[in-house]
């Protein structure tokens, strides 16, 4: 058993009396100042959303290429989704950035919660400072919510004592304090950030539904209240279950080869079931949340998260059977040159955070391997094109397939073909 002291989600979603309700809601319109704690994929378009639905917002960031980017007026650049939310904002006074933050109504934190490589436990490290961060300006009835993905219990075990033992204000009487995970897909965050339905949990109820009233006043999508470890283990259970399924789908895909059936076909046919679903398998499973997350679990409780944990090595490991299945590809040619094609964690993102493909370009180039690389969303390879990078090469790998390699590849085929030493194309 996971000790958590659990405010279980029946209390946490009490319906106040009606002069508690009226009081919340006349709290929740009086907030005016929005506080945003990390600004990153999360932080930077939460606190534009605010800022152009008419919040004084600063944004606070302890990176100075943050900090510079946004003084740069770079944002769009950085984040090409965001652009658009950039271009509203950015002539306006409603959105400032800076290091230390300032009083505010409420404060909204997001920064990392990588896991320690090694260990792979939970690193709360920067979840910790960031608070720390705010406790000089946080006063009596400010909201504050954690978006961070978090093990369960965290709220309630790391911020509400350092609240309350460094400002004297207590949590659930002076200060409301609430954890609602983020659930934007990078590529799709404007979107998303606006109608995604969302959890909202409150380590009272007071905060639950403070925190609804307020996330409501910019967010289309429903907003359900309950209590913050409940909302904490959601978002965790979220991002395991993806991470199970498409171990599943990459176990599979192993069996496949071994069985000599084509996966492609046979995953169509899987799921011309009614009630199967298998999802597509991969290279590995990569980013900051889904290869990360369901670790939090398994240190909480080693022994009853044998499948999580099962699941995590299958996707883990399918970067050097992706290797394995290279070099058998590549049999017979000598001094093979390998061009790899697309190195974020997923397609139509330029983020290479925990990504396969750079595990696997990795894992070539430690066998003394020659290998090129290519990324069209990735800085360093702007100004270069899909045929400069197959020129002269053996092995053509697109690891992960982003729209406009795509487009390359169906509008250039034989001009890569002709300019490639052995025109071997694979895209996996
Ligand atoms: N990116 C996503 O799609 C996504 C989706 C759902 C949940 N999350 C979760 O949201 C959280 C934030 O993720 P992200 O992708 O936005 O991270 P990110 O790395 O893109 O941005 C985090 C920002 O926080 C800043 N930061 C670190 N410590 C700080 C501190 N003490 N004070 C101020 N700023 C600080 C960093 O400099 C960085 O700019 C993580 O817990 C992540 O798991 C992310």
């Amino acid at each position: 058993m996971i000790e958590t002291g659990l405010l279980n989600s029946q209390t946490a979603t009490e319906k106040p009396d009606a002069e508690t309700a009226r009081r919340l809601e006349a709290l929740a319109l009086s907030y005016q100042r929005i506080c945003v704690v990390g600004l990153g994929y999360v932080g930077l378009p939460t606190a534009l959303l605010f800022a152009m639905n008419g919040y004084a917002v600063q944004g606070v960031d302890v990176s100075e290429r943050v900090l510079d980017n946004i003084a740069q007026s770079r944002v769009g650049e950085v984040y090409p989704e965001l652009g658009g939310w950039w271009a509203e904002v950015k002539d306006k006074a409603s959105f400032s950035a800076s290091r230390q933050a300032e009083p505010a109504d409420v404060f909204l934190i997001t920064v990392p919660t990588p896991v320690h490589t090694m260990e792979k436990t939970c690193d709360l490290s920067m979840v910790r400072t960031a608070t720390e961060s705010i406790l000089p300006v946080i006063r009596k009835n400010n909201l504050v919510i954690l978006e961070s993905t978090v093990p369960p219990g965290t709220t309630r075990r790391l911020l509400k004592p350092l609240i309350e033992e460094h400002t004297g204000l207590k949590v659930g009487e002076d200060i409301f304090l609430c954890f609602s995970p983020e659930r934007v897909l990078p590529g799709n965050t404007t979107h998303e950030l606006i109608y995604n339905h969302r959890v909202i949990g409150g380590t009272t109820p007071a905060a639950a539904i403070l925190g609804k009233a307020l996330l409501g006043r910019v967010m289309k999508g429903d907003l359900f209240i309950t209590d913050d470890v409940t909302a904490e283990f959601c978002k965790l259970a979220e991002n395991t279950y993806r991470d199970v399924n498409i171990a599943l789908a990459n176990e599979l895909s192993i069996l496949a080869d071994e069985y000599g059936v084509p996966m492609a076909e046979a995953r169509e046919l899987i799921n011309m079931h009614p009630r199967v679903n298998l999802l597509k398998p991969g290279i590995g499973v990569g980013g900051h949340c889904i290869a990360v997350d369901p670790w939090f679990f398994v240190e909480a409780s080693p022994i009853n998260t044998r499948l999580i944990a099962t699941s995590r090595k299958v996707n883990d490991r399918m970067p050097d059977y992706t290797v394995q299945k290279i070099l058998r590809e590549l049999k017979g040619i000598v001094k093979p040159r390998i061009c790899l094609v697309g190195l974020s964690y997923k397609p139509d993102v330029g983020d290479t955070r925990e990504s396969p493909a750079m595990r696997i370009v990795e894992l070539l180039q430690e066998q003394g391997l020659d290998v090129v690389t290519y990324d069209p969303l990735l800085e360093e390879y702007q100004g270069q094109t899909l045929l400069d990078a197959a020129d002269g090469a053996d092995y053509l790998g697109i690891l992960v397939n982003h729209t406009v390699v795509q487009q390359m590849l169906d509008s250039s085929r034989q001009e890569i073909e002709n300019v490639m030493r052995t025109p071997m194309i694979r895209v996996f």
